[in-house]
């Protein structure tokens, strides 16, 4: 499947952009699992225009987290355009506009999902980041405002006419928010509708098997994973071999799990200060150990101090064969050594920037 020159192989899985998850600590490994192409979590157009610190933070790219694309979200062309051409600079794989976020402060100003109820609107902004980009420009969008006015065919058509290189589409409308199960019947009608550009099917693709089932049943060219990956990135390592040879593999062990966990914090804690970064991870512990024999009373534990090195001394020393009655016990899980190296490492290249990063914010 290629998106413009990109090529990203047979049946490509992609990481979804999720604010406050799919920043560089966690894309990178995602990547590192398996995902063929990570994006960044939206970044506001208009904070990019006005050098929001935070907003300017988001497009930061490693190397080895590429291919990348930055996504960009807005209602007001000329700030969008502005957007895309500094995001442009920044040298992404591709920009992608987000046409899809359900969340009123964001539609009420035709950004997101909202620009679904001004078609004419949406075809000027994406006109105007076409334009202004270098790379190549795609979108993600949902399947209309609501039950009532999906006109995903007739958008599709219209996107790429107007020069996008590939449509992610979230199969449920902006009224559906998350409720409900994700519409795949839709996906055949919107490939049906698109000449040249590839669909990237995506809505509920949590296990290997749904993600296996999205391919087989839609002919979507790509599947995009979002829930699915909060708490799992293996989800990449498992679906991929699912998909190659019909088995997934063994779960991880408890010390490669806990590295991971480790190496997550560090990571967001070195991207995001050690005050956001822990509490950030908070939302990430139900996934990474569900099932898992005393899973809710570590979340607790973790969930208890502000430090990093406070968490990270609970996660390294647990003992997860005290009883917890909470947590039913899913499968045997390996016995661990009693500590596990004490600093989670990250690739070297990306050690140095945050080291980098941290001396100039001191
Ligand atoms: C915590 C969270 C944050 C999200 N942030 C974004 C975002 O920044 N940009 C975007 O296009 N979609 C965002 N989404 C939507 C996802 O990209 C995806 O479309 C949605 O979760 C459906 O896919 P899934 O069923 O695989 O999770 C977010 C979803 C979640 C759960």
């Amino acid at each position: 499947m290629r998106i413009a020159d990109l090529d990203l192989g047979s049946r490509p899985l992609l990481l979804a952009p999720m604010e406050d998850v799919s920043d560089p600590p966690f894309r990178l490994l995602c990547r590192r699992m398996g995902a063929d192409l990570v994006y960044t979590e939206f970044i506001s157009a208009g904070g990019l225009t006005y050098g929001a610190k935070g907003s300017v933070q988001k497009l930061e790219l490693y190397d080895e987290e590429r291919p990348a694309g930055i996504q960009i979200f807005g209602g007001e062309v000329d700030q969008v355009r502005e957007a895309a051409r500094i995001a442009d600079a920044q040298n992404p794989e591709l920009i992608d506009i987000n046409f899809g976020c359900p969340v009123k402060k964001v539609v009420c100003k035709d950004g997101g999902a909202g620009i679904l109820r001004n078609l004419p609107k949406m075809e000027a902004i994406t006109q105007a980041v076409v334009e202004a980009a270098q790379r190549p420009v795609t979108v993600k969008t949902r399947l209309g405002w609501n039950d009532e006015s999906i006109r995903i065919e007739e958008v599709a058509r219209m996107l790429e006419a107007t020069g996008v290189q590939a449509l992610a589409v979230h199969a449920r409308t902006r009224s559906q928010m998350y409720k409900g199960t994700a519409r795949w019947e839709w996906f055949p009608r919107i490939k049906a509708a698109l000449t040249d550009i590839p669909l990237i099917g995506n809505g509920d693709a949590t296990t290997p098997e749904k993600v296996k089932a999205m391919f087989d049943e839609t002919g979507v060219d790509a599947v995009m994973i979002g829930r699915g990956a909060i708490g799992n990135p293996w989800i990449f390592r498992d679906a991929k071999a699912f998909l190659e040879h019909g088995e997934i593999p063994d779960p991880p062990t408890w010390e490669e799990r806990v590295s991971v966990v480790a190496e997550h914090l560090v990571g967001k804690c070195a991207w995001l200060g050690e005050r956001k970064g822990v509490l950030e991870m908070r939302r990430m512990y139900g996934g990474y150990f569900k099932g898992h024999r005393g899973a809710s009373r570590l979340r607790t534990e973790l969930m208890q101090h502000k430090e990093k090195d406070a968490v990270l001394e609970v996660l390294l020393n647990w003992r997860e064969d005290e009883p917890d009655v909470q947590v039913p016990v899913a499968a045997p899980v390996a016995v661990r050594p009693a500590r596990l190296p004490k600093k989670a490492t990250l690739p070297a290249a990306v050690q140095a920037r945050i080291d980098k990063r941290t001396k100039s914010a001191a």
